[in-house]
Protein backbone atom coordinates (compact mmCIF):
# COMPACT_ATOMS: atom_id res chain seq x y z
CA UNK A 1 0.00 0.00 0.00
CA UNK A 2 1.42 3.67 -1.17
CA UNK A 3 0.71 6.81 0.76
CA UNK A 4 -0.28 9.77 -1.29
CA UNK A 5 -2.00 12.95 -0.80
CA UNK A 6 -5.24 13.45 -2.92
CA UNK A 7 -6.06 16.71 -4.03
CA UNK A 8 -9.44 18.39 -5.30
CA UNK A 9 -8.83 21.36 -6.86
CA UNK A 10 -10.09 24.40 -8.37
CA UNK A 11 -11.29 25.85 -4.86
CA UNK A 12 -10.50 29.94 -4.21
CA UNK A 13 -8.60 29.09 -0.47
CA UNK A 14 -8.61 31.93 2.00
CA UNK A 15 -7.48 31.62 5.77
CA UNK A 16 -5.29 31.72 7.86
CA UNK A 17 -1.87 29.21 8.85
CA UNK A 18 -0.53 28.83 11.78
CA UNK A 19 3.86 28.59 10.51
CA UNK A 20 5.84 25.81 12.19
CA UNK A 21 9.55 26.27 13.74
CA UNK A 22 11.91 26.16 11.19
CA UNK A 23 13.07 22.96 9.77
CA UNK A 24 16.31 24.39 8.67
CA UNK A 25 17.21 26.31 12.00
CA UNK A 26 16.14 23.34 14.04
CA UNK A 27 18.55 21.01 12.48
CA UNK A 28 21.88 23.09 13.39
CA UNK A 29 20.62 24.29 16.77
CA UNK A 30 20.04 20.55 17.79
CA UNK A 31 23.50 19.83 16.99
CA UNK A 32 24.85 22.56 18.39
CA UNK A 33 23.89 20.52 21.72
CA UNK A 34 26.69 18.29 21.15
CA UNK A 35 28.94 21.62 22.10
CA UNK A 36 27.81 21.19 26.08
CA UNK A 37 27.58 18.92 28.57
CA UNK A 38 24.30 20.79 29.79
CA UNK A 39 20.87 20.60 29.01
CA UNK A 40 19.08 22.28 25.57
CA UNK A 41 16.04 22.83 25.52
CA UNK A 42 14.36 23.97 22.17
CA UNK A 43 10.52 25.53 22.17
CA UNK A 44 8.35 25.71 18.68
CA UNK A 45 10.07 22.53 17.45
CA UNK A 46 8.29 21.15 14.04
CA UNK A 47 6.82 17.70 14.27
CA UNK A 48 9.06 17.08 11.10
CA UNK A 49 10.60 13.49 9.70
CA UNK A 50 13.71 15.27 10.01
CA UNK A 51 13.89 16.38 13.51
CA UNK A 52 13.57 12.72 14.23
CA UNK A 53 16.03 11.63 12.22
CA UNK A 54 18.35 14.33 14.15
CA UNK A 55 17.49 12.84 17.35
CA UNK A 56 18.18 9.44 16.71
CA UNK A 57 21.61 10.70 15.28
CA UNK A 58 22.07 12.63 18.03
CA UNK A 59 21.13 9.48 20.84
CA UNK A 60 23.66 7.58 19.18
CA UNK A 61 26.40 9.99 19.92
CA UNK A 62 25.93 9.96 23.44
CA UNK A 63 22.40 12.52 23.99
CA UNK A 64 19.54 11.59 25.78
CA UNK A 65 16.74 13.47 24.36
CA UNK A 66 13.04 14.10 25.02
CA UNK A 67 10.46 15.07 22.74
CA UNK A 68 7.01 16.45 23.72
CA UNK A 69 4.73 18.17 21.94
CA UNK A 70 6.51 21.05 20.80
CA UNK A 71 9.34 21.21 22.73
CA UNK A 72 12.86 19.22 22.67
CA UNK A 73 15.55 18.31 25.34
CA UNK A 74 19.15 17.49 24.87
CA UNK A 75 21.47 16.54 27.14
CA UNK A 76 24.98 15.16 26.24
CA UNK A 77 27.02 14.55 29.61
CA UNK A 78 29.54 13.04 27.17
CA UNK A 79 30.08 12.06 23.69
CA UNK A 80 29.59 8.17 23.33
CA UNK A 81 30.66 7.59 20.34
CA UNK A 82 32.20 10.20 17.43
CA UNK A 83 30.71 8.75 13.94
CA UNK A 84 27.98 8.94 12.00
CA UNK A 85 27.18 6.31 9.20
CA UNK A 86 25.95 6.58 5.89
CA UNK A 87 22.94 5.27 6.25
CA UNK A 88 22.52 8.24 8.86
CA UNK A 89 23.70 10.87 6.73
CA UNK A 90 22.21 9.51 3.47
CA UNK A 91 18.62 9.62 4.98
CA UNK A 92 19.82 13.04 5.79
CA UNK A 93 22.43 15.19 4.88
CA UNK A 94 22.51 17.85 7.62
CA UNK A 95 23.99 15.30 9.69
CA UNK A 96 27.45 15.87 8.01
CA UNK A 97 26.87 19.32 10.17
CA UNK A 98 27.91 17.03 13.50
CA UNK A 99 31.76 16.84 11.95
CA UNK A 100 32.50 20.18 13.48
CA UNK A 101 30.92 19.89 16.78
CA UNK A 102 32.55 16.45 17.23
CA UNK A 103 35.85 17.36 16.51
CA UNK A 104 35.38 20.59 18.56
CA UNK A 105 34.40 18.56 21.78
CA UNK A 106 35.75 14.86 20.85
CA UNK A 107 38.68 15.96 18.75
CA UNK A 108 37.95 13.40 16.82
CA UNK A 109 35.32 12.31 14.11
CA UNK A 110 34.15 9.84 11.54
CA UNK A 111 31.07 11.01 8.95
CA UNK A 112 30.04 9.93 5.86
CA UNK A 113 29.92 11.79 3.27
CA UNK A 114 26.83 12.56 1.88
CA UNK A 115 27.14 12.42 -1.65
CA UNK A 116 24.76 14.28 -4.38
CA UNK A 117 21.21 14.50 -4.53
CA UNK A 118 18.20 15.40 -6.56
CA UNK A 119 19.39 19.14 -6.47
CA UNK A 120 22.65 19.05 -6.99
CA UNK A 121 26.32 17.37 -6.76
CA UNK A 122 26.57 18.96 -3.34
CA UNK A 123 30.07 19.29 -2.18
CA UNK A 124 31.39 19.82 1.72
CA UNK A 125 34.53 20.86 0.27
CA UNK A 126 34.03 24.17 2.14
CA UNK A 127 33.54 22.57 5.14
CA UNK A 128 36.49 20.09 5.03
CA UNK A 129 38.92 23.12 4.09
CA UNK A 130 37.59 25.13 6.68
CA UNK A 131 38.42 22.47 9.82
CA UNK A 132 41.25 21.88 8.40
CA UNK A 133 42.54 25.48 8.41
CA UNK A 134 41.35 25.08 12.31
CA UNK A 135 43.54 22.45 12.40
CA UNK A 136 41.39 18.85 11.82
CA UNK A 137 43.75 16.34 10.17
CA UNK A 138 41.64 15.48 7.22
CA UNK A 139 41.33 11.85 5.00
CA UNK A 140 39.01 10.69 2.88
CA UNK A 141 38.53 7.01 1.95
CA UNK A 142 35.54 4.93 0.86
CA UNK A 143 33.52 7.68 1.48
CA UNK A 144 34.02 8.54 4.95
CA UNK A 145 35.95 11.56 6.31
CA UNK A 146 37.91 10.81 8.96
CA UNK A 147 39.62 13.19 11.03
CA UNK A 148 40.96 14.07 14.04
CA UNK A 149 42.23 17.87 16.33
CA UNK A 150 44.59 15.71 19.18
CA UNK A 151 45.72 18.95 20.16
CA UNK A 152 42.21 20.37 20.08
CA UNK A 153 41.26 22.69 16.63
CA UNK A 154 42.44 26.44 16.87
CA UNK A 155 40.80 29.92 15.98
CA UNK A 156 41.46 30.72 11.90
CA UNK A 157 40.29 33.07 9.94
CA UNK A 158 38.18 31.46 7.09
CA UNK A 159 37.37 32.71 3.87
CA UNK A 160 34.12 31.40 2.09
CA UNK A 161 34.09 31.22 -2.00
CA UNK A 162 30.28 30.89 -1.67
CA UNK A 163 27.80 31.85 1.05
CA UNK A 164 27.58 28.10 1.95
CA UNK A 165 24.61 27.90 4.79
CA UNK A 166 26.02 24.51 6.07
CA UNK A 167 29.96 25.48 6.47
CA UNK A 168 28.69 28.36 8.28
CA UNK A 169 26.85 26.55 10.57
CA UNK A 170 29.74 24.06 10.44
CA UNK A 171 32.48 26.75 11.53
CA UNK A 172 30.29 28.42 13.46
CA UNK A 173 29.51 25.75 15.64
CA UNK A 174 33.13 24.39 16.18
CA UNK A 175 34.80 27.66 16.59
CA UNK A 176 32.40 27.85 19.58
CA UNK A 177 34.20 25.66 21.37
CA UNK A 178 37.57 26.86 20.66
CA UNK A 179 39.16 29.66 22.68
CA UNK A 180 40.54 32.41 20.89
CA UNK A 181 38.88 34.29 18.07
CA UNK A 182 37.95 32.82 14.79
CA UNK A 183 36.74 34.55 11.54
CA UNK A 184 34.21 33.65 8.43
CA UNK A 185 34.47 36.18 5.55
CA UNK A 186 31.86 35.47 3.02
CA UNK A 187 29.92 34.10 5.38
CA UNK A 188 26.27 32.79 4.71
CA UNK A 189 23.50 35.32 6.04
CA UNK A 190 20.46 33.63 6.35
CA UNK A 191 18.35 33.95 9.47
CA UNK A 192 19.02 29.99 10.28
CA UNK A 193 22.44 31.19 10.78
CA UNK A 194 21.29 34.59 12.95
CA UNK A 195 19.05 32.03 15.13
CA UNK A 196 21.94 29.81 15.29
CA UNK A 197 24.76 32.19 16.34
CA UNK A 198 21.81 33.48 19.22
CA UNK A 199 22.07 30.50 20.62
CA UNK A 200 25.48 29.77 21.03
CA UNK A 201 26.00 33.27 22.46
CA UNK A 202 23.45 32.43 25.05
CA UNK A 203 25.60 29.10 25.63
CA UNK A 204 28.35 31.31 26.08
CA UNK A 205 30.08 32.26 23.15
CA UNK A 206 30.69 35.70 21.36
CA UNK A 207 29.61 36.11 18.25
CA UNK A 208 29.31 39.67 16.40
CA UNK A 209 28.28 40.18 12.89
CA UNK A 210 25.57 37.14 12.25
CA UNK A 211 23.82 38.29 9.25
CA UNK A 212 26.35 39.82 7.78
CA UNK A 213 28.97 38.36 5.78
CA UNK A 214 31.62 38.78 7.97
CA UNK A 215 31.19 36.48 11.43
CA UNK A 216 33.51 37.00 14.49
CA UNK A 217 33.38 34.07 16.86
CA UNK A 218 35.28 34.60 20.47
CA UNK A 219 35.24 30.43 21.70
CA UNK A 220 35.29 29.11 25.21
CA UNK A 221 36.51 26.26 26.30
CA UNK A 222 33.14 24.85 27.60
CA UNK A 223 29.66 26.14 27.01
CA UNK A 224 26.84 25.84 29.11
CA UNK A 225 23.14 24.66 28.31
CA UNK A 226 20.49 26.99 26.99
CA UNK A 227 16.77 27.35 26.48
CA UNK A 228 15.11 28.69 23.01
CA UNK A 229 12.45 29.09 21.13
CA UNK A 230 13.26 28.42 17.53
CA UNK A 231 12.11 31.02 14.52
CA UNK A 232 9.15 30.13 11.89
CA UNK A 233 10.07 28.81 8.74
CA UNK A 234 10.58 31.28 6.04
CA UNK A 235 10.08 28.62 3.41
CA UNK A 236 6.94 26.97 4.69
CA UNK A 237 5.53 30.64 4.92
CA UNK A 238 6.50 31.77 1.62
CA UNK A 239 5.05 27.79 0.43
CA UNK A 240 1.30 28.70 1.80
CA UNK A 241 1.14 32.59 0.69
CA UNK A 242 1.74 31.35 -3.11
CA UNK A 243 -1.18 28.98 -2.60
CA UNK A 244 -2.99 32.10 -2.80
CA UNK A 245 -1.41 32.73 -6.09
CA UNK A 246 -2.25 29.58 -7.89
CA UNK A 247 -5.57 29.78 -6.59
CA UNK A 248 -6.54 33.35 -6.48
CA UNK A 249 -7.29 33.38 -2.97
CA UNK A 250 -5.97 35.13 -0.23
CA UNK A 251 -3.86 33.26 2.98
CA UNK A 252 -2.55 34.87 6.03
CA UNK A 253 0.69 33.10 7.61
CA UNK A 254 1.26 33.58 11.60
CA UNK A 255 4.38 33.03 13.31
CA UNK A 256 7.12 34.00 10.78
CA UNK A 257 9.03 37.43 10.95
CA UNK A 258 8.23 39.79 7.50
CA UNK A 259 12.18 40.19 7.16
CA UNK A 260 13.13 36.39 7.04
CA UNK A 261 11.33 36.32 3.36
CA UNK A 262 14.31 38.26 2.10
CA UNK A 263 13.52 39.20 -1.51
CA UNK A 264 10.20 36.75 -2.06
CA UNK A 265 7.72 39.75 -0.62
CA UNK A 266 8.49 42.17 -3.09
CA UNK A 267 8.18 39.12 -5.79
CA UNK A 268 4.78 38.83 -4.56
CA UNK A 269 3.46 42.27 -5.21
CA UNK A 270 5.49 42.10 -8.60
CA UNK A 271 3.43 39.06 -9.38
CA UNK A 272 -0.04 41.16 -8.48
CA UNK A 273 -0.83 40.38 -4.85
CA UNK A 274 -1.39 42.82 -2.25
CA UNK A 275 0.58 42.18 0.34
CA UNK A 276 0.19 43.26 4.24
CA UNK A 277 2.57 42.50 6.82
CA UNK A 278 2.46 42.96 11.17
CA UNK A 279 5.58 42.28 13.34
CA UNK A 280 4.86 38.16 12.97
CA UNK A 281 2.72 37.69 9.91
CA UNK A 282 2.00 38.30 6.36
CA UNK A 283 -0.87 38.25 4.38
CA UNK A 284 -1.41 38.08 0.03
CA UNK A 285 -4.48 38.37 -1.92
CA UNK A 286 -4.62 37.19 -5.58
CA UNK A 287 -7.83 38.83 -6.77
CA UNK A 288 -6.51 37.91 -10.12
CA UNK A 289 -4.31 35.02 -12.18
CA UNK A 290 -0.87 35.89 -11.27
CA UNK A 291 1.52 38.43 -13.64
CA UNK A 292 4.42 36.91 -14.95
CA UNK A 293 7.88 38.02 -14.12
CA UNK A 294 11.89 37.45 -14.14
CA UNK A 295 13.74 36.79 -11.21
CA UNK A 296 16.98 35.01 -9.98
CA UNK A 297 17.32 33.19 -6.67
CA UNK A 298 20.54 34.01 -4.55
CA UNK A 299 21.81 33.80 -0.92
CA UNK A 300 19.91 35.64 1.26
CA UNK A 301 18.62 38.38 1.37
CA UNK A 302 18.00 37.17 -2.18
CA UNK A 303 15.23 35.20 -3.61
CA UNK A 304 16.00 31.97 -2.13
CA UNK A 305 16.24 29.20 -3.73
CA UNK A 306 13.79 26.90 -1.97
CA UNK A 307 11.04 28.50 -2.86
CA UNK A 308 12.19 28.58 -6.60
CA UNK A 309 10.06 25.25 -7.13
CA UNK A 310 6.25 26.44 -5.52
CA UNK A 311 7.09 29.94 -7.57
CA UNK A 312 7.63 28.27 -10.38
CA UNK A 313 4.46 26.70 -9.32
CA UNK A 314 2.34 29.63 -9.23
CA UNK A 315 4.24 31.37 -12.65
CA UNK A 316 2.10 28.56 -14.61
CA UNK A 317 -0.69 30.25 -13.90
CA UNK A 318 0.41 33.79 -14.31
CA UNK A 319 -0.75 35.68 -17.62
CA UNK A 320 2.32 35.49 -19.63
CA UNK A 321 5.74 34.39 -20.26
CA UNK A 322 8.14 34.67 -17.12
CA UNK A 323 11.78 33.35 -16.50
CA UNK A 324 13.45 31.89 -12.88
CA UNK A 325 17.03 31.68 -12.68
CA UNK A 326 18.45 29.30 -10.17
CA UNK A 327 22.26 30.74 -9.63
CA UNK A 328 22.23 28.34 -6.50
CA UNK A 329 21.59 24.19 -6.80
CA UNK A 330 22.50 23.11 -10.66
CA UNK A 331 19.98 20.69 -10.69
CA UNK A 332 17.29 22.08 -8.94
CA UNK A 333 14.65 21.48 -11.82
CA UNK A 334 12.34 17.70 -10.68
CA UNK A 335 9.76 19.89 -10.74
CA UNK A 336 9.67 20.75 -13.90
CA UNK A 337 8.61 17.67 -15.83
CA UNK A 338 5.75 16.97 -13.18
CA UNK A 339 4.08 20.26 -13.44
CA UNK A 340 4.14 19.64 -17.23
CA UNK A 341 2.35 16.47 -16.88
CA UNK A 342 -0.83 18.88 -15.34
CA UNK A 343 -0.32 21.14 -18.99
CA UNK A 344 1.63 23.23 -17.64
CA UNK A 345 4.24 25.15 -20.61
CA UNK A 346 7.69 25.14 -19.49
CA UNK A 347 11.13 24.62 -20.43
CA UNK A 348 14.42 24.67 -19.05
CA UNK A 349 17.66 26.57 -21.08
CA UNK A 350 21.08 25.57 -19.20
CA UNK A 351 19.62 26.50 -15.74
CA UNK A 352 16.66 28.57 -16.47
CA UNK A 353 12.89 27.70 -16.54
CA UNK A 354 11.10 29.64 -18.77
CA UNK A 355 7.19 29.07 -17.89
CA UNK A 356 4.20 30.17 -20.59
CA UNK A 357 1.12 30.88 -18.24
CA UNK A 358 -2.25 29.47 -19.06
CA UNK A 359 -5.65 29.58 -17.01
CA UNK A 360 -5.80 26.32 -15.81
CA UNK A 361 -4.03 23.38 -15.05
CA UNK A 362 -5.65 19.87 -15.48
CA UNK A 363 -5.48 17.36 -12.63
CA UNK A 364 -2.86 14.40 -13.00
CA UNK A 365 -1.46 11.82 -10.85
CA UNK A 366 2.11 13.12 -10.33
CA UNK A 367 4.86 12.03 -8.22
CA UNK A 368 7.46 14.46 -5.40
CA UNK A 369 11.02 14.62 -6.19
CA UNK A 370 12.33 16.08 -3.46
CA UNK A 371 10.48 18.60 -0.22
CA UNK A 372 10.37 21.43 -2.30
CA UNK A 373 9.78 20.16 -6.05
CA UNK A 374 6.43 18.31 -3.74
CA UNK A 375 5.52 21.63 -2.30
CA UNK A 376 5.24 22.90 -5.94
CA UNK A 377 3.35 20.45 -7.14
CA UNK A 378 0.73 20.55 -4.28
CA UNK A 379 0.33 24.57 -5.18
CA UNK A 380 -0.31 23.10 -8.32
CA UNK A 381 -2.91 20.70 -7.99
CA UNK A 382 -4.91 23.35 -5.41
CA UNK A 383 -5.54 25.32 -8.41
CA UNK A 384 -6.29 22.57 -10.85
CA UNK A 385 -9.21 21.27 -12.47
CA UNK A 386 -10.02 17.59 -10.96
CA UNK A 387 -8.68 15.36 -8.78
CA UNK A 388 -5.12 14.92 -8.05
CA UNK A 389 -2.87 12.26 -6.81
CA UNK A 390 0.73 13.24 -5.27
CA UNK A 391 2.75 10.31 -4.66
CA UNK A 392 5.92 9.82 -2.73
CA UNK A 393 4.81 11.84 -0.26
CA UNK A 394 7.33 10.77 2.29
CA UNK A 395 9.34 14.26 0.86
CA UNK A 396 6.85 16.34 2.30
CA UNK A 397 6.96 14.49 5.54
CA UNK A 398 10.36 16.21 5.83
CA UNK A 399 9.72 20.46 5.92
CA UNK A 400 5.67 20.55 5.87
CA UNK A 401 4.54 20.05 9.37
CA UNK A 402 0.46 18.91 9.11
CA UNK A 403 0.18 19.56 5.71
CA UNK A 404 -3.21 18.47 4.82
CA UNK A 405 -4.97 20.15 8.38
CA UNK A 406 -3.16 23.21 7.47
CA UNK A 407 -4.68 23.15 3.63
CA UNK A 408 -8.24 22.12 4.77
CA UNK A 409 -7.89 25.22 7.31
CA UNK A 410 -8.02 27.22 4.00
CA UNK A 411 -10.54 25.52 2.77
CA UNK A 412 -8.56 23.01 0.37
CA UNK A 413 -10.40 19.56 -0.15
CA UNK A 414 -7.09 17.21 0.47
CA UNK A 415 -6.74 14.25 2.32
CA UNK A 416 -4.17 11.52 2.78
CA UNK A 417 -4.92 8.25 1.08
CA UNK A 418 -3.61 4.71 0.84
CA UNK A 419 -3.80 3.24 -2.88
CA UNK A 420 -2.63 -0.34 -4.31
CA UNK A 421 1.25 -0.10 -4.80
CA UNK A 422 1.31 -0.58 -9.20
CA UNK A 423 1.73 -4.01 -10.16
CA UNK A 424 4.78 -2.87 -12.45
CA UNK A 425 7.09 -0.20 -11.65
CA UNK A 426 8.49 1.54 -14.59
CA UNK A 427 12.18 0.59 -15.18
CA UNK A 428 13.16 4.53 -16.59
CA UNK A 429 13.53 4.40 -20.84
C1 LIG B 1 20.98 24.57 3.26
O1 LIG B 1 21.61 23.52 2.55
C2 LIG B 1 19.52 24.17 3.39
N1 LIG B 1 19.39 22.93 4.14
C3 LIG B 1 18.89 23.98 2.00
O2 LIG B 1 17.50 23.69 2.18
C4 LIG B 1 19.02 25.30 1.22
O3 LIG B 1 18.51 25.11 -0.08
C5 LIG B 1 20.50 25.71 1.17
O4 LIG B 1 21.04 25.80 2.50
C6 LIG B 1 20.69 27.05 0.48
O5 LIG B 1 19.96 28.03 1.14
C7 LIG B 1 19.33 22.98 5.50
O6 LIG B 1 19.42 24.04 6.10
C8 LIG B 1 19.16 21.67 6.22
P1 LIG B 1 24.72 25.41 0.88
P2 LIG B 1 23.24 23.52 2.41
O7 LIG B 1 25.92 24.80 1.52
O8 LIG B 1 23.85 24.09 3.62
C9 LIG B 1 27.68 24.90 -2.78
C10 LIG B 1 15.50 22.52 1.89
O9 LIG B 1 14.80 22.43 0.86
N2 LIG B 1 28.64 24.33 -1.80
O10 LIG B 1 24.38 26.82 1.19
O11 LIG B 1 23.64 22.15 1.99
C11 LIG B 1 26.56 23.92 -3.08
O12 LIG B 1 26.95 23.01 -4.09
C12 LIG B 1 17.01 22.41 1.77
O13 LIG B 1 15.05 22.73 3.04
C13 LIG B 1 29.93 24.02 -2.23
O14 LIG B 1 30.27 24.21 -3.40
O15 LIG B 1 23.43 24.51 1.19
C14 LIG B 1 25.43 24.79 -3.54
O16 LIG B 1 25.61 25.08 -4.91
C15 LIG B 1 17.46 22.01 0.37
N3 LIG B 1 30.81 23.50 -1.33
C16 LIG B 1 25.65 26.08 -2.73
O17 LIG B 1 26.99 26.01 -2.21
C17 LIG B 1 30.45 23.27 -0.02
O18 LIG B 1 31.32 22.82 0.76
C18 LIG B 1 24.67 26.26 -1.59
O19 LIG B 1 24.85 25.20 -0.69
C19 LIG B 1 29.14 23.60 0.38
C20 LIG B 1 28.25 24.12 -0.51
Amino acid sequence: MADIIEINGGVRLSGTVRISGAKNAALPMMMAALLSAEECIFENVPNLEDVGLTLHLLEHLGASTEYTRDRVSIHVPRLLATEASYSLVKALRASFWVLGPLLARGRAARVALPGGDIIGARPVDLHLAALQQMGAEITTKHGVVYATAVNGLRPARVELRFPSVGATHQIMMAASLVPGTSEILGAAREPEVVALAAMLNDMGAEIEGAGTDHIVIRGRSELGGVRIKLIGDRIEAGTYLLAAATTQGQVRVEGVAPDHLGAFLPVLSEMGAQVEVGSDWVSATFAHRPKALQAVTAPFPGLATDLQAPLVAALCFAEGESKIDETVFEGRFAHVAELARMGAQLTVHDRAIVINGVSRLSAAPVEAHDIRAGAAIILAALGAEGISHIHEIQHLRRGYETLERKLQGLGARVGARQTEVDDFLFSGC
